[in-house]
């Protein structure tokens, strides 16, 4: 069989890379700071979007939801709009180079640098001595399914800079040892919608892992429980929509209006003058339900048509893996690892 993404290597885009994982319902906070951003950058770019199922078995997973998350992440991708035969769409686990590439990774990587993570120390307090050891390598993970495709992009949200330092020095690393091996990777992160907060508490981030509902939004929440848990978004007793730090919920609402209608903050307060909270939040919410509701209904008859799906999963391993496979050789090689 001749795989047409051989004959397209002239095709010189520079490459993009980015992944979800598939470790509980996607959130209003995914959506805008992720996947909006991607489906943007699709034509200028050589785009790899990929379901990170390996990052989600760093905390514990039951088979049967992991299955069925992986494949509604998948055909979220495609709903809002990334074109399966543009992009490379793929699950992490179906191209062995990234298991493969984080051990060679891990072995050049600093107990230090991993310790400093955010992300790591806000975990290891809720888990304390049994936090998995996944948790603290992850990061090392998250680099490979970058460096494995010579990403110049990555669109990420702001929690991920970190992570994404991280990998710009493990690349930086790799090449000053061995000679250059890896583009240096540039992060991506949008100005509105980067940091999708709390409804609860507009002080930390919107996350799918929250265990009140109330604090988030899901992409595939219906109309009128967004109703509800927009109405029920903590505000402030100032009573004046404005854009400021000192109102972070307000701020919030504000910015998801901005992200979704593409629209600046200071428009927004101009059309609240001489209104108040009821009225900003009654339109948030009617504003996400517009943006998300066709999102929602291709979702659920992608789901519907699993041949489809594993036919897009498995196109994108394909090209995945021939990429991939060149820079792990390549890796392995400059090591001094012997050729298969
Ligand atoms: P994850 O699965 O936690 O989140 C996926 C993407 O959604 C963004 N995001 C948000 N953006 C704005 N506001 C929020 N409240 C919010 N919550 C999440 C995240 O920044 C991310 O872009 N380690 C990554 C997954 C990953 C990855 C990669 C990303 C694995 N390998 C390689 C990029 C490149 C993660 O846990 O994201």
């Amino acid at each position: 069989m001749r795989c047409s993404f051989l004959e397209n290597n002239t095709d010189k885009k520079k490459v993009i890379f980015s992944g979800i994982q598939p470790s509980g319902n996607l959130t209003l906070g995914n959506y805008l700071g992720a996947i909006k951003n991607w489906v943007s950058l699709q034509d200028q770019y050589d785009c790899y979007y990929c379901v990170v199922d390996l990052h989600a078995i760093t905390v514990k997973q039951q088979p049967k939801d992991l299955r069925s998350r992986t494949l509604e992440v998948l055909a979220i991708y495609i709903a809002s709009g990334i074109a399966p035969d543009k992009n490379t769409l793929f699950i992490q686990s179906h191209v062995p180079a990234h298991s493969e590439a984080s051990w060679l990774l891990n072995c050049s990587t600093y107990m230090g640098e991993l310790s400093r993570m955010t992300q790591f120390k806000d975990k290891s307090k809720k888990f304390g001595e049994s936090i998995g050891v996944g948790l603290f390598t992850y990061p090392i993970l998250m680099a490979s399914d970058i460096l494995l495709y010579n990403t110049d992009l990555v669109p990420v949200g702001q929690d991920q800079k970190q992570h994404l330092e991280l990998a710009r020095d493990l690349a930086a690393r790799f090449n000053s040892t061995y000679s250059d091996t890896f583009t240096i990777p540039d992060p991506y992160i949008a100005k509105v919608g980067a940091k999708i907060m709390d409804l609860q508490d507009p002080t930390k981030k919107m996350s799918k892992s929250e265990e009140n509902p109330n604090s988030y939004i899901l992409i595939m929440d219906p109309p009128e429980v967004i109703r509800k848990k927009i109405s029920r978004a903590v505000t402030d007793s100032i009573g004046v929509v404005n854009y400021t730090d000192e109102q972070p919920g307000v701020k919030n609402l504000i910015n998801i209006i901005c992200a979704i209608k593409n629209t600046t903050p200071e428009e927004v307060v101009q059309s609240y003058l001489g209104k108040g909270y009821a009225d900003l939040k009654k339109d948030t919410a009617e504003i996400i339900i517009e943006e998300l509701a066709p999102v929602q209904e291709r979702v659920k008859s992608l789901l519907s048509d699993k041949k489809y799906l594993e036919e897009i999963y498995k196109n994108g391993a394909l090209k995945a893996n021939y990429v991939a496979n060149k820079t792990l050789r390549k890796m392995q090689k400059k090591i001094g690892l012997i050729p298969r």
